[in-house]
């Protein structure tokens, strides 16, 4: 068992997404060669677009940091639209100063997908870890696209999207036949390999995973809940997304507002 999750609430999804990109500008300005995790996603949408504002006005940094996302999916060229190697050019990486080889994100198109997977966990061991990993949550309980019943000690792998997975994120796509029906995924033991974690979180939609995946103890059936054996945890919650927590943790959580 890791040490206790620590828990942050923000009274709304701004002032959550200031916390989490004042944090990540604190780390890369206290390490400049930073290995950083990213996600893709709505949640962290604003925390780039604040991360990319202090990058433009001086304040931080990312010439030296060094980036891995934590998955695409299949069948998408890193050029579409929806790839989140995509997402994450016109997000983040377009806009600041990153060098263009430091960033990673796996290919969707590789001609071997399980040589890439194996590839891509070879590249962060290379790197010596990552430093800081950003994720979001999905209503399901999955951390990347790691669905429920997903192995604690699983590497980056190919993996099938849940039909609950496919029809949230339809909302990306034209239709819901346009969703990818697989991804490559870091795997939940990749994840806990990360010296700190920071799971973000906001909206009502969230608050039932979120409350599982603090509560309760690690299963299979919330992916989330093993970050419970993690050394170092944060999640950040708007109030919407704490609203189902035990009293106990509303109690030792920590108000930013
Ligand atoms: C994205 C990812 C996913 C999302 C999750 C929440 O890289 O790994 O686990 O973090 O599906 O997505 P949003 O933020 O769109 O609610």
């Amino acid at each position: 068992m890791g040490n206790q999750i620590k828990v942050r609430i923000a009274e709304n999804s701004q002032a959550a997404a200031n916390d989490v990109a004042s944090e990540f500008a604190r780390a890369i300005q206290c390490k400049p060669s930073l290995i950083l995790g990213l996600a893709t996603g709505g949640t962290p949408v604003e925390v780039y677009r604040k991360l990319v504002a202090m990058v433009q006005n001086g304040q931080v940094s990312f010439s030296d940091c060094t980036t891995f996302n934590l998955d695409e999916y299949v069948g998408l060229a890193p050029d579409h639209h929806q790839s989140y190697r995509h997402f994450m050019q016109s997000k983040l990486f377009d806009h600041v100063d990153v060098t263009a080889e430091k960033t990673h994100v796996p290919s969707g198109v590789a001609e071997d997908l399980y040589q890439e997977c194996e590839d891509y966990e070879a590249a962060i061991r290379n790197e010596g870890g990552i430093d800081l990993q950003l994720l979001g949550i999905g209503e399901n309980g999955h951390i990347a696209f790691n669905e429920p019943g997903s192995e604690v000690k699983g590497r980056t792998s190919v993996v099938d999207l849940t039909e609950n997975t496919i029809a949230a994120n339809a909302r990306f796509f034209d239709t819901i036949d346009h969703v990818p029906r697989k991804a490559i995924t870091m795997g939940i033991g990749t994840i806990l390999e990360a010296s700190k974690i920071v799971l973000m979180a906001t909206g009502r939609n969230k608050a039932t995973a979120v409350a599982r995946a603090l509560s309760g103890g690690p299963g299979a059936d919330s992916p989330a809940s093993y970050l419970q054996s993690g050394e170092d945890v944060t999640f950040v919650l708007d109030a919407d997304a704490s609203s189902e927590l035990p009293d106990a943790l509303i109690e030792s959580a920590e108000f930013i507002f």
